[in-house]
């Protein structure tokens, strides 16, 4: 009996595939077919695929060419699989030429034709409707957006707002932006959507004018320094169907992702203690260090090492302490202690005190490791007393990572979801409030 094997995504099931499948099916007498996994495909950077691996499983078996379906979830696993299901031919569309050649070494290659004229990719585009986003703002991070934004389907940056005309225009000629504006009335008629990646203490009053306009928000950490403002903003999205996203990047990250629903499902038993640290130096003159400009490194960081401790032991905190150093009236750093019913966390924060910015999980039977700059997760590792148990666990955080909540969010607006379980409103509103007992100075200690 000849066996074949064939992998691939299978969205929105085609033509092509199905061609290629009967071709594939014809090598031999029985066909395995390997269908990507929906997290294999978001770390190999497939962020647009529409259906899930259910979907895509039952897509591949109505075609009634596959004997049998796998799920193909990591790196290398063609090797693995190969071996293990005996495999005689490795069969691929001919648009991966060259590509599995290294295969030979376990099985024949056969490269199939590809079916002119039709893909996932076109067929997502052809369906999919672009959303028109104006991003507040020209700094560091705006900058880092529009290339951002390209790898994911659906979102057109078509516009710039600055209250520095210069600037503004500045941007868009360097980002090949249509349009530039220092007027943010005119700014808004022209988007579907905005990003503000403004200083702080504008977040509020720009996020407010745009839902007030009809238009959705995604709004960079700090997302308010209160959270007055911040329900009332969520409030007001909800009751207009309007999506309001904090854009805290680690949230929407897949390696991130993964730690909270690991913690969750009780691999390190209880969590009795979470430790995130954040510190990026910083020189004068600069916003950081503008006391006027809510600068400080709580304003500054608190936001994604919070996000992360909310995420694992929840909203309902007993008490808080903040202990800080200050230079010319601005925290250079704070390390806030939360206190739980039954566990305790804390943050180190600092743009003027250097810190080892890693995470710890820890919990009854084990701890969770996520080395600096744990925000940028890619790697973790789980260990235990008994070290022969550890595990680690391997990801790609691709690019600035904005792509991940840029993801989330357009996929809020084209599927009419206005929360999103990743950080739940609840969850940034009690960001915003433990930032704001900061600023007022609550169980505030100078050091
Ligand atoms: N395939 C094909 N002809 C097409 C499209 C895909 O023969 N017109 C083959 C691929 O070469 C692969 C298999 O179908 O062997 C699964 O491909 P997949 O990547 O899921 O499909 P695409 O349509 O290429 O998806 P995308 O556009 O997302 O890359």
């Amino acid at each position: 009996m000849t066996r074949v094997i064939t992998y691939g995504t299978y969205d929105l099931l085609h033509q092509g595939h199905v061609n290629l499948l009967r071709r594939a099916k014809e090598l031999g007498d029985y066909l395995i077919v390997g269908v990507t996994s929906d997290s294999f495909d978001r770390g190999r950077g497939k962020l647009n695929v529409r259906n899930n691996v259910l979907e895509r499983v039952e897509a591949v078996r109505r075609t009634g060419y596959a004997d049998e379906i796998i799920i193909e979830d990591y790196l290398g696993q063609k090797i693995d699989d190969i071996q293990k299901y005996d495999v005689d031919i490795f069969a691929i569309g001919s648009d991966w030429e060259g590509k599995f050649d290294y295969l030979n070494e376990f099985c024949k290659v056969v490269y199939l034709p590809r079916t002119q004229g039709v893909s996932s990719t076109m067929l997502r585009a052809e369906t999919q409707e672009v959303y028109k986003v104006g991003i507040v703002g020209s700094g560091r991070i705006a900058n880092r957006f529009v290339p951002e934004s390209k790898v994911v389907n659906g979102i057109d940056v078509t516009s710039v707002y600055d209250t520095n005309v210069t600037n503004a225009k500045e941007f868009a000629t360097k980002h090949y932006v249509e349009a530039y504006s220092a007027d943010f009335a005119e700014f808004l008629s022209t988007v579907d959507a905005i990003y503000i990646a403004s200083p702080h203490l504008t977040h509020y009053t720009y996020a407010k004018a745009a839902l007030e306009a009809g238009k959705h928000v995604l709004c960079e950490i700090p997302f308010t320094l209160s959270a007055t403002e911040a329900k009332e903003l969520y409030d007001y999205a909800d009751a207009h169907n309007l999506v309001l996203l904090e854009a805290s990047k680690t949230a929407y990250c897949p390696a991130f992702c993964h730690i909270t629903t690991l913690v969750k499902s009780g691999i390190i038993g209880d969590v009795i203690d979470v430790k995130a640290s954040l510190s990026k130096m910083v020189q004068a003159p600069t916003r950081e260090l503008d006391a006027s400009q809510a600068g400080g490194a709580m304003n500054e960081h608190a936001p994604l090492p919070l996000m992360s401790i909310i995420k694992i032991l929840g909203t309902e905190y007993k008490d808080i302490s903040f202990y800080s150093k200050l230079e010319n009236g601005v925290d250079v750093y704070t390390r806030a202690n939360i206190i739980y019913p039954h566990a305790t966390a804390s943050v180190t924060l600092g743009i003027g005190v250097k810190t080892e910015g890693n995470m710890v999980i820890s919990g009854t039977k084990g701890y969770i490791y996520v080395p600096a700059p744990w925000w940028l997760t890619s790697f973790f590792e789980v260990r235990y007393e008994d070290q022969t148990k550890n595990k680690k666990y391997f990801y790609s955080y691709d690019g600035d990572g904005l792509r991940y909540e840029i993801q989330e969010f357009i996929s809020m607006i084209v599927n009419n979801r206005r929360s999103c379980y990743k950080l739940r409103r609840r969850e940034s509103i009690a960001i915003a409030g433990i930032i704001e007992k900061f600023n007022k100075k609550e169980n505030y200690t100078e050091i």
